[in-house]
């Protein structure tokens, strides 16, 4: 595995990738056996238990999974648990205000924090997947955690891990942004804090019931999913503000023309390669933006959403037109598995 040499943390982090099989210790609790009323009020209690009159703090991205632990949490704690929205410079357009505003209405202060230097700065020349999401971890959990941690004096951080972030994780698939002490990671130690994951028996569909019953909005509770690293995992080669904003704006398009199907998930990606085009009469060398749209239950598997046709040629259309510098756009047919839902 590659370890990146970031500075030296107090005790080394010790990675078990692929790691022991201690995810089997965590039971899953199927959709059909779930009660969200009666899973609501055993995690409040759980919190509360564990966080005593002590303080929490959580990340709140957005989606579905943090937002039902920050209701959680709320629930469990009230003000002594603080929420944070990290902007790393990696979100989609206009994110980081709306997710904040939005639970503003739903009368839960988030304050935001502005870390994008920080990412890109680490992310600085990195092209090995696992090696990027190693870095988001590492930057996320030591270098910001780590210091909301310290100056707020909390010991908890609450997050919303679900039983499918750890299963692939731990089976060496990919390494998941929030898996930590699966990996036999001791966040106590590494980081100087606690991690609590009331979602951990649950998998996608399950965390939805429980988000819709804590009384989230359809927006929230509906969400199809974005993964923890954000638009890091649609970025193939080095990540840069640069490469960001193009692939940013290519998940604007892609969103707005896609959001009325049905599919699981859909997204751009940005190649790394360049490829000859033509624009004008001219000669124009340009990037490449794949397509994914995702049909899947269970993010286990996974089919290509057979789109019209005419959907995907208004989608090149647009691409190339509304985002600079794009010359060819193609849609990915592979299924999952061997593809896997996300380009790293
Ligand atoms: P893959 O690419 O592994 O994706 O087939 C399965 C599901 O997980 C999401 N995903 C992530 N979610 N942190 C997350 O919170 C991550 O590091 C991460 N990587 C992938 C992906 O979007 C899909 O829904």
């Amino acid at each position: 595995m590659v370890v990146r040499h970031l500075p030296k943390v107090e005790a080394p982090v010790q990675f078990w990738y692929p790691a022991p099989n201690n995810h089997m210790e965590i039971k899953e609790i199927k959709l059909e056996e779930l009660n969200p009323e009666k899973f609501i009020k055993e995690k409040i209690r759980e919190i509360s238990s564990i966080v005593g009159d002590g303080l929490a703090v959580n990340a709140l991205s957005g989606g579905v999974d943090s937002s039902a632990v920050t209701i959680l949490g709320h629930k469990a704690l009230s003000d002594r648990l603080k929420t944070y929205f990290i902007n790393n410079g990696l979100m989609r357009e206009d994110e980081p205000q709306r997710v904040v505003s939005l639970f503003k209405e739903l009368g839960i202060h988030v304050e935001m924090i502005n870390t994008q230097k920080q990412f890109f700065d680490a992310l600085k020349g990195l092209t090995d997947p696992e090696e990027k999401r190693e870095t988001i971890t590492e930057v996320f959990y030591r270098d910001v955690f780590g210091k909301i941690v310290k100056e707020s004096g909390a010991k908890f951080l609450l997050q919303g891990t679900n039983y499918t972030d750890v299963e692939e994780t731990v089976a060496g698939i990919k390494r998941q942004h929030n898996i930590l002490g699966q990996l036999g990671i001791d966040t106590e130690k590494v980081y100087g804090y606690k991690v609590i994951e009331p979602l951990l028996q649950l998998r996608k569909t399950g965390v939805r019931k429980v988000a819709q019953t804590l009384g989230l909005p359809e927006e929230i509770y509906a969400k199809p999913p974005f993964p923890g690293p954000a638009l890091a995992t649609r970025v193939i080669g080095e990540v840069t503000p640069e490469r960001i904003e193009t692939v940013r704006k290519a998940t604007k398009i892609v969103e707005e023309e896609l959001s009325n199907t049905e599919a699981f998930q859909y997204f751009p990606i940005l190649y790394e390669d360049k490829v000859t085009g033509i624009r004008e009469g001219k000669r124009d060398y340009g990037f490449q933006i794949e397509v994914r749209c995702w049909d899947s239950k269970d993010v286990k598997t996974g089919s290509p959403t057979k789109l019209p046709y005419n959907t995907l040629e208004r989608l090149a259309e647009r691409i190339t037109t509304e985002v600079p510098g794009v010359v060819s756009v193609t849609y990915n047919i592979t299924k999952k598995p061997p593809s896997t839902i996300e380009a790293i």
